[in-house]
């Protein structure tokens, strides 16, 4: 094996184990961080005492905020990882729906963590995920309801699935594949530096009061793509349909995968099938990161 491949083989084992230590760094913040959130009443003014009273609340903030960031980009790059290398050739149809939906609760995970801080842009993003969820024809109002309802409780249940439900369903899914729980002490060594440093010394982004009048409002970075798709299509459409059929395409690529192009008509159609739905979700990919840089310099 070349330098290069040598040097990519090594990134991709490190990044899952430094995952796992943001993951342990993140599940400690957050439970630090429960003792004192309070979902009902006023919200904002609750995490703004969570920041500037609590004593280090302002570092425990900051913890979880960088250690759920860089354990779902872990994940995701993970993930790419393995996709671009095509592994899910080797893997079984549900171990690999099982990767991909555990990926997928991550994001969901980081929204709720978003929506959670109580100010403008939090209210404003839990809102757009409700209208998402109204538009599902006949049945929106209910499923809305499951996740997120207006009025005084409009954090409680995005609460009980950021800090409850979501993690432990997480960890469930994911206990096959991890091989190793606790990562080698190296690993949790530099993670644990190295998010303690981001911890104090980079200051965290200003939380807009619910009332305060801004031009604009932005959604969490990974939602901007989806965002700037609002603006044009319809909600159903940019919120639910285009992200589901993308994930649906990536869950069906184990079912449809070849090796080789074998002689048979057949083999040589599903040959065909799986790399013109690879290359078609590598573009896919591409256009939404563009969609999301545009929107991250310019605004959705
Ligand atoms: C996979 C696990 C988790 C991830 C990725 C994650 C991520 C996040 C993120 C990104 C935020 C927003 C922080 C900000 O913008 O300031 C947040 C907020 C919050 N998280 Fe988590 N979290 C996770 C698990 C937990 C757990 C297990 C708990 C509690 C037991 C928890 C409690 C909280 C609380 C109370 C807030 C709101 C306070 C704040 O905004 O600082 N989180 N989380």
């Amino acid at each position: 094996m070349s330098d290069t491949g040598k040097i990519i083989n090594k990134i991709s084992s490190y990044m899952p184990r430094l995952g796992l230590s943001a993951l342990i760094l993140c599940l400690a913040s957050g439970i630090v961080l429960v003792f004192y959130y309070r979902p009902m009443g006023n919200v904002f003014q609750n995490v703004e005492e969570i920041t500037t009273l609590v004593p280090y609340g302002w570092f425990f903030r900051q913890l979880h905020y960088g250690s759920g960031q860089l354990f779902t980009i872990l994940m995701l790059l993970h993930t790419l990882d393995h996709f671009l290398r095509k592994r899910y050739r080797i893997y079984l149809f549900k171990e690999w729906v099982l990767l991909i939906f555990s990926l997928c609760l991550c994001f969901f995970v980081l929204f709720t963590g978003f929506v959670l801080k109580g100010d403008k842009e939090g209210f404003f993003a839990g809102q757009i995920f409700m209208n998402i969820l109204e538009a599902i024809p006949f049945i929106g109002g209910s499923v809305s309801k499951l996740f997120i309802v207006p009025g005084d409780s409009f954090f409680f249940l995005p609460y009980l699935y950021h800090c409850f439900f979501l993690p432990i369903l997480i960890i469930y899914l994911i206990r096959d594949h991890i091989r190793e729980w606790f990562p080698n002490q190296r690993f949790l060594l530099i993670g644990t530096a190295g998010l303690f440093l981001y911890a104090i010394f980079v200051r965290p982004a200003i939380d807009i009061p619910p009332e305060a009048s801004v031009a604009m409002i932005q959604g969490p970075w990974f939602f901007l793509g989806v965002q700037t798709l609002l603006k044009f299509l319809p909600v159903l459409l940019a919120g639910l349909i285009i992200p589901g059929l993308f994930v649906g395409c990536l869950l069906i690529l184990p079912v449809i995968k070849t090796d080789s192009p074998t002689r048979d008509h057949r083999g040589r159609i599903a040959y065909v099938g799986e790399n013109g739905l690879h290359y078609l979700l590598v573009v896919a990919l591409c256009f939404y990161g563009f969609l999301t840089l545009r929107a991250a310099i310019w605004g959705p």
